[in-house]
């Protein structure tokens, strides 16, 4: 073979195989690259992102808040589910309760506040718990607490900017009163109960005013 020859066998083989390298990329692109991102996408669109992100943007997330959460915060949670069923739009809200103490959770909301509360008609579920900051913060939206303490006690917990913009004072959503929160019934009589009931329904159906103005 001449020399010219064996240039000429050398550059054919080269070019054989980077259109085989070339053919190979493209075949790996197309079955795996883009049949992958493909996947990825329309997964991501008809099955994961889309729908939780409708659901995320759709249901408002509220969390009360108050000390032991067997008073206050589990009747609020209880007046503003009635408030939201009222409306037919339960499926709309996300509620939840919470203390800023541990002192009693586990425990049912306490037999008093129970027993006032049943005589209108609501029925107080919830366990106490203890308000898990990092994750309370990041799964609601709106963090009400029931009086000064609570607020300053949340904002305590606050992580940043985001979290702080997320508390709130229960009773500055009231439309008819004015009241500097919802006053701690443990140590007191019937008509701190009472008194806890009829703050939380004048509160809560300003906070139902405002959250589905902000849906429409
Ligand atoms: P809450 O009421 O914060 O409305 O649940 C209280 C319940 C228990 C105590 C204080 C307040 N405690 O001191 O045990």
């Amino acid at each position: 073979m001449s020399k010219v020859n064996i240039y000429l066998f050398l550059i054919t083989i080269l070019t054989i195989q980077s259109q085989r390298t070339g053919f190979c990329w493209f075949l790996f692109k197309t079955i795996v690259v883009d049949f992958d991102f493909k996947k990825t996408h329309h997964f991501q669109n008809t099955l994961g992102l889309s729908i939780f992100e409708k659901n995320k943007s759709l249901k408002k997330k509220v969390l009360f808040v108050c000390l032991g959460n067997i008073c206050r915060s589990p009747s609020a949670e209880a007046v503003f589910n009635g408030i939201v069923a009222k409306h037919g739009v339960a499926d709309q809200f996300i509620v939840d309760s919470a203390g800023t103490s541990g002192y009693h959770a586990g425990e049912m909301a306490d037999a008093r506040m129970q027993q006032h509360a049943r005589k209108r008609g609501y029925e107080l579920t919830s366990i106490s718990r203890k308000f898990n900051p990092a994750r309370d913060f990041d799964q609601f939206d709106y963090i009400i607490g029931m009086d000064a303490e609570n607020v300053d006690n949340l904002r305590l917990l606050a992580r940043g900017p985001g979290d702080l913009a997320k508390i709130h004072l229960m009773t500055d959503f009231s439309e008819t009163t004015h009241s500097e929160g919802v006053p701690d019934p443990y140590y007191g009589g019937s008509r701190g109960f009472e008194l806890v009931l009829d703050l939380l329904e004048q509160a809560g159906t300003g906070l139902f005013n405002q959250l589905t103005k902000k849906l429409k």
